[in-house]
């Protein structure tokens, strides 16, 4: 384990390392208990560097074997070793190899850093800080080095040997039972990008023919039995090679494309140069063990690694505090592809939920922290929605302000100019800004200021001058760190919709930047005037969600109900009736702590009705706009004192409400359901989405076949979206045949541990009085694993992040088993641990009594006799 004891690195301490590494050789010999990796690096000063500056090399619990430099082993008083560092002094002043010998217990690995052994392969993760797990090395993302591998193992134990870049060698050992293989990557790489694999695996096949022509081969790697759930991804890599090109011009590199599955892995997955190495869960997918979700997310996934490799690879990261500069552009463009690939707005509306449920609360609590932070003690933790989703939302903002053919002219420039470096935000938008003569300095703000800004918009109408008066107002609030802040540059789409409908365009605008239908706010407040209107238009404002903002537009109840019928936006039209909803369910929620009885607005119940029987409506987009905010949306818009049984009672009287008034509507929908084989497609799935939720919705009606339609739902489902959606409601219902159709499904799936997962998950997120019981025993079910990273979240993760009254039980008893998770997961893998603890972010939020108790297990947590880096800095900074 990492040393505990953590210094904060800071941005403005940047300075380039001393010394390049422009080769790296590596010898690995694997062995379950022993693997022995021979490192050469050919060393050399970088311009500056005084003669005699020692060489420091980062490690990390490595057991140090040998140490020679250009042949000749080091004498003890050249070097100098600690659990974190390799020190050698009287470096020689000219260019040497340094050969280091380091020995690892793959098997014991349990962290998944480094090099480690999943379900007996062997793989790597070596983003962030990993390779120093495997060899002492200049450990950071700026120094650029051509590696060449081989791999050494028993062939019986790993007949699949794959590295980096291109098989050059390969070949038996005579007369022992190992075989080698050695791989050769061209490209300059830094460390982080290393990845190898060894193991027993089986693979599919394909090629791809790139824009020059040059044939790619593509091969996935499962383990045996499962290549029949690699066609999914194979055909969403090629979409996504083709896609890259078309719309980026970006052409793939190398001759092999590979990509591994594994069982055991922290993350989603890794863009190691021609390496890809996936959790299982975003490879593996058929009809009967995958849902639509996971189709989508597959795509998505697959797409984002494969365009790493131009947003990552080719140009990375000059440090880590740059990390949005790869993973902002490229879940940019992942959004992108799969909008392309899909229905846009539905695409949208998806990608803005997931921001605000899990960006937006992060951005308002105490890790609340810039899309590209100053400074972090553990770079495992800036892994952030803030700066995957938020960073993406930023260069939204960037092609909406420069337009399509800037933004391209700018990625063009970009591509150009860094092509082969380790960059900074400021090089990355010094190209945009350049290649459309645009000053984007106040721009830069948004990489550089935390929390999400409020924006109040009030506004007047004056029937005898035909004018609209809005009066614009930003700030954000104050946070830890950042006690004010200055005003942002928004885009902000807007629509003045007249009464029949239409957009009514005005004849001028003053007090704002105007770009067709986009108004630039620049200021703290901003008087913004619409001339030449007849009558007054209703505001449809922050169209497309054009900025990650929280718009505050005081709109009546009328004006958002008209906006949900009418706007020609579609994203307004499906926030309309989210806001709208969600006003009336606060306001039930604080009905309810007042003990006051709960009816539900029959206006609203009325317009959702419209929504489910709009068959001009794409039936995708109805699923959506037929979901009620979350609890957890509700929460956060509640902002403090919150009481999460009183938000469940609110949200559940509305949804008995439109499940009792439209009951026939929903019991016809819910059999409207594609027909023939079974396709993952956007419109078939987005038909499995909208009978789905009208099953959910004929739960809530009250009608008295409820559990024979569900029981029934489930024994005819052919696919696992369907499946998983009836026994859900079962499950959550709390109804009798939950018990038996749970068995049945543990019987069809229990060899399939994706589908098991979704199995803990429908038990762990069951807000049943006894579902935090359930849960502590569901941890001793043979099946769960703590070793496992998927299972753990599917469990215990789902319970704290989807289960919110039963984990902020008044009693204290959830936040309790939660805590005692993360201390016991925090030995085992501290990436795991400290991404469960960050459930607690919100905790000074919750009314006193539920807050003084999640504070406790806080303080607890923070004195467990032992915790890892990882956990120690998100408990730290939660309770500062
Ligand atoms: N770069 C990976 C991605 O595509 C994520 C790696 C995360 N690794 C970590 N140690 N946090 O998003
Ligand atoms: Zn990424």
């Amino acid at each position: 384990m990492r040393p505990e004891t953590a210094v904060a690195i800071r941005l403005e301490d940047y300075a380039s390392a001393p010394y390049r590494i422009d080769t790296v050789d590596l010898d690995i010999q694997l062995n379950p208990r022993a693997a022995t990796i021979t490192a050469r690096l050919a060393i050399s000063r970088q311009d500056g560097t005084p003669e005699g500056t020692d060489l420091v090399l980062d490690g990390d619990a490595l057991e140090l074997f040998g140490l020679a430099i250009d042949g000749l082993p080091l004498t003890q008083d050249r070097y100098t070793v600690t659990p974190d560092k390799l020190t050698l002094n009287e470096v020689p002043t000219h260019p040497f190899v340094l050969e280091i010998v380091t020995r690892i217990n793959p098997d014991a690995n349990t962290e998944l850093m480094g090099l480690y052994r999943s379900s007996g392969t062997y793989c790597t993760q070596c983003e962030a800080e990993g390779f120093r797990c495997i060899t002492y090395f200049l450990d950071r993302p700026d120094v650029l080095s051509v590696y060449t591998t081989r791999i050494e193992a028993r062939k019986g134990e790993a007949p699949v040997l794959l590295g980096n870049g291109n098989l050059i060698q390969s070949g038996d050992l005579p007369g022992t039972d190992r075989h080698f293989a050695v791989w050769h990557d061209p490209h300059p790489k830094p460390s982080y990008l290393f990845a190898m694999v060894a193991g027993d695996l089986a693979h599919v096949a394909d090629t791809f023919v790139t824009s020059s022509g040059r044939e790619v081969d593509l091969k996935i790697y499962v383990e045996h039995g499962r290549e029949n759930r690699c066609a999914w991804a194979m055909d969403s890599l090629k979409r996504s090679m083709k896609w890259d090109e078309e719309v980026f011009g970006c052409e793939y590199d190398l001759d092999i494309f590979n990509i591994v599955a594994v069982s055991d892995f922290n993350m989603g997955a890794m863009e190691n140069k021609g390496l890809n190495i996936f959790n299982d869960k975003y490879v593996l997918a058929d009809p009967e063990t995958a849902t639509d979700q996971d189709y989508a997310n597959i795509e998505a996934v697959i797409a984002h690694e494969y365009f790493h490799n131009w947003t990552g690879n080719r140009i990375t990261c000059r440090d880590w505090f740059q990390l949005c500069l790869k993973e902002g552009l490229t879940v940019f463009r992942d959004q992108e592809f799969s909008s392309n690939m899909r229905s846009r707005p539905v695409k949208r509306i998806s990608d803005v939920r997931l921001l605000k449920s899990h960006q937006f609360p992060e951005d308002a609590g105490p890790l609340a922290h810039p899309v590209r932070p100053r400074k972090y003690t553990e770079i495992n933790n800036f892994y952030t929605a803030t700066v995957y989703e938020k960073g993406a939302e930023v260069v939204r903002m960037l092609k909406t302000l420069l337009g399509p053919d800037g933004f391209r002219k700018g990625m063009d420039l970009y591509f150009e100019r860094h092509d082969g470096e380790a960059t900074t935000i400021e090089a990355f938008l010094a190209c945009f800004s350049e290649a459309t003569s645009t000053d984007l300095g106040q721009f830069a703000r948004w990489y550089e200021q935390a929390g999400t800004p409020q924006v109040d918009v009030k506004s007047q109408y004056n029937a005898a001058s035909g004018d609209l008066t809005l009066e614009i107002n930003q700030m954000i609030s104050p946070l830890p760190g950042q006690p004010s802040s200055d005003p942002s540059v928004i885009p902000l789409r807007f629509g003045l919709i007249g009464p029949n409908g239409d957009d009514m365009p005005p004849s001028s605008v003053t007090g704002a930047k105007v770009q067709g239908d986009v108004l630039i706010l620049e200021d703290k407040t901003q008087s913004v005037t619409f001339s030449g209107l007849p009558s007054k238009p209703v505001l449809s404002l922050l169209r497309g969600f054009s900025a990650p903002v929280q718009l505050e537009a005081h709109q009546s109840a009328d004006d958002l109900l008209f906006l949900a019928r009418q706007d020609c936006d579609p994203f307004n039209r499906w926030q309309a009736l989210q806001t709208r909803a969600t006003q009336d369910l606060i306001s039930l929620a604080a009905k309810a702590v007042a003990n006051q009885p709960l009816k539900a607005d029959p206006q609203l119940v009325d317009a959702f009705g419209d929504v489910l029987t709009n068959e001009d409506l794409d039936p995708a987009f109805r699923a959506l706009a037929l979901q009620l905010p979350s609890e957890a949306d509700l929460a956060r818009d509640t902002g403090m004192n919150v009481d999460p049984d009183a938000i469940s009672a609110a949200r559940s009287t509305l949804r008995k409400a439109l499940g009792s008034a439209h009951a026939n509507a929903f019991k016809s929908a819910m059999s409207n359901r594609p027909t023939g084989t079974f396709s993952p497609d956007a419109a078939n799935a987005g038909q499995r989405a909208l009978a789905n939720q009208a099953l959910g919705y004929y739960a809530a009606s009250g009608e008295n076949d409820i559990e024979a339609v569900l029981t029934n739902a489930f024994d005819r489902a052919d696919n696992m979206t369907d499946l998983i959606a009836a026994l859900t409601l079962l499950v959550h219902d709390g109804l009798p045949s939950a018990e038996q159709r749970l068995e049945a499904f543990r019987k069809r799936h229990e060899d399939t541990s994706l589908a098991m997962d979704k199995w803990f998950m429908v038990q762990a997120t069951a807000a049943l009085a006894d579902g935090l019981e359930r849960v502590k025993a569901l941890t001793a079910h043979p099946l769960f694993d703590f070793a496992n990273p998927n299972r753990v979240r599917s469990l215990v993760h789902a319970f704290a992040t989807g289960n919110p009254t039963q984990f902020a039980r008044i009693d204290g008893s959830g936040f309790e088993f939660v805590a005692d998770n993360v201390i016991a997961i925090d030995q085992r893998n501290p990436q795991v641990a400290s991404r469960l603890l960050t459930c607690f972010r919100s905790w000074r939020a919750y009314e006193k009594t539920r807050s003084a108790h999640a504070e406790a297990q806080l303080l607890r947590i923070s004195s467990a006799e032992k915790l890892s880096r990882d956990s120690r800095d998100i408990v730290e900074r939660c309770l500062q």
